[in-house]
């Protein structure tokens, strides 16, 4: 098929978190299928730096922002066979020290540059030469992508428009924007409406999207029913309600061609679930770059993650206070909101011999933690798919889940299942039930046995991108024959 992919950020390129890893996974595996596959996305400051043989197209475009009209060059990269990734070069709006905020705070012209993003990908889906048969949007900085493509084929008689697929990977996230910024699209009007792109008064980027794809999937099964349900719906479930039977769930996959334990740059002793020397080493490395003791008997826990409400960041943190005064010892790296900062920085301060904190974003130690620790902790609020718990099961790491989301579809516990268990679950949300399961998790650590049942499980599972795909050119297929 072919298939241009609208996503703001995409592993190599721009990364804020797993979007980016499923949005590039997504576009080499699909080429590798033998699929024609575009990516439009964002030319961001930083990629230059790494991407120095870049060069420009010689392509441009010129498009109506509201009054404005608004200029951006095409940059392109072939990165593999059959793969094209289309960067907009619009300095003004991308070259920024990050992709989205600035300080925990969202740049204020983020209508401005994703509306803008969102008219290059329909433009492009409209105007390249090899005419792409679906365009898959990401989360709400492309939402728009899908009403532009809708309006031009049922308005403007766009014959060949290729059918939309709409990805939700947060929910939370919607591009709310007072309703003055949607004059930005040059739509008519008529579509700012409650049926339609308007939500309490303000326009949703996300809603349109919903509202106006030909197919929209999220990236878990259980994901995919809890977002239609009061609780999760962050005020679209009646929205996804309606739209439940073009709704599919798709559980994300791992590119095992990064991530993996041996070969694996980031990782100077490879290892192998028949050969675990390395894993033990790297379990020494990272207690050492921490500074904590270098001892093999400490049961070592550790979290990669975006500091915010979603991951469970306060039932995590008492939950460890109280569970530090045993033996164990925890690692953290990660970035975001400043109390959650502070607050793991102090518990460091109080504990270290036991608790090392990394504050930042850093590739090559992600995978160094994931490699060096014993128990990864991923006791999230809600989690659309996640995709440590994936990584650490390669990397041999037992994950400790909270049941909700791709959390709970791709951990299996002890009690659901002794033979194919790969981690521990819980089920409340609160610190005293994540307490519980990392004492389930020192109680595993001393029965070896049972420990590297679960660690073989862990390793050897699949969740290769190549099925991963599989599953969205059947939807495109469906979408496509409409
Ligand atoms: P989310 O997309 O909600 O942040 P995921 O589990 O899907 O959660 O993906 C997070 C991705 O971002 C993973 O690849 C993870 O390793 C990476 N990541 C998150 N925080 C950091 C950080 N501080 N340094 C390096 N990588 C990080
Ligand atoms: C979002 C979700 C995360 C998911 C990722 C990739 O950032 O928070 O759960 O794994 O997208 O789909």
């Amino acid at each position: 098929m072919r298939i241009l992919i609208a996503s703001s950020e995409v592993h190599p390129y721009s990364k804020t978190g797993g979007l980016a890893d499923m949005a590039g996974a997504l576009a080499k595996y699909l080429a590798l299928a033998g699929h024609r596959v575009g990516v439009v996305t964002p030319f961001y400051a930083k990629i230059p730096e790494k991407f120095p043989t870049l060069r420009s197209s010689g392509s441009s475009l010129k498009l109506m922002l509201g009054s404005q009209e608004i200029s951006a060059e095409i940059r392109t990269l072939e990165p593999a066979e059959g793969l094209t990734i289309y960067f907009i070069h619009q300095p003004d709006f991308f070259f920024r020290a990050s992709l989205y905020q600035q300080d925990g705070i969202d740049y204020d012209d983020n209508a401005e540059r994703f509306v803008f993003f969102s008219k290059c990908a329909a433009h492009l889906a409209q105007h390249l030469d090899w005419k792409p048969e679906i365009m898959h949007a990401h989360d709400w900085q492309a939402g728009l992508a899908s009403l532009l493509v809708h309006h031009r084929r049922t308005r403007e008689g766009w014959g060949t428009a290729p059918k939309t697929c709409f990805t939700i990977h947060n929910q939370a996230y919607q591009g709310n924007f007072p309703a003055f910024k949607f004059g930005l699209t040059n739509l008519p009007w008529d579509y700012f409406n409650h049926r339609g792109v308007e939500f309490y008064g303000g326009m949703n980027c996300l809603k349109a999207a919903i509202v106006y794809a030909d197919l929209i999937t999220t990236v878990s099964p259980r994901y995919a029913r809890e977002i239609a349900t009061q609780a999760f719906g962050h005020g679209l479930d009646g929205v996804l309600r309606e739209r439940q039977n073009v709704l599919v769930g798709i559980l994300n996959g791992v590119d095992y061609d990064e991530w993996k334990t041996a070969g694996n740059p980031f990782l100077p002793h490879p290892y192998s679930v028949d050969s675990l020397d390395g894993k033990a080493q790297a379990k020494r490395d990272l207690q050492r770059q921490y500074g904590l003791p270098e001892s093999e008997q400490a049961p070592l826990f550790g979290t990669v993650t975006r500091l915010v409400d979603q991951k469970g960041i306060d039932i995590q943190l008492s939950a460890l206070e109280e569970m530090l005064a045993g033996d164990m010892q925890f690692v953290l790296l990660g970035s975001g909101d400043a109390q959650y900062e502070r607050a793991f920085q102090k518990l460091a301060a109080r504990h270290p011999s036991k608790v090392g904190v990394r504050i930042g974003y850093d590739h090559a130690l992600s995978h160094r933690l994931e490699a060096g620790c014993d128990f990864y902790l991923m006791p999230s609020r809600f989690e659309p798919c996640g995709l440590n718990q994936m990584y650490s099961l390669r990397y041999g790491t037992i994950p400790i889940v909270r049941a909700t989301g791709g959390l709970d579809d791709s951990i299996i516990d002890l009690t659901e299942d002794v033979d194919l268990a790969n981690g521990i679950k819980f089920y409340d949300y609160s610190s005293r039930a994540l307490a519980k399961a990392i004492r389930k998790g020192l109680a595993l650590y001393g029965n070896r046995e049972l420990f590297a049942h679960l660690r073989t499980n862990g390793m050897t599972a699949d969740f290769s991108w190549e099925r991963t795909a599989e599953r969205y050119v059947e939807q495109f297929q469906r979408a496509a024959h409409k």
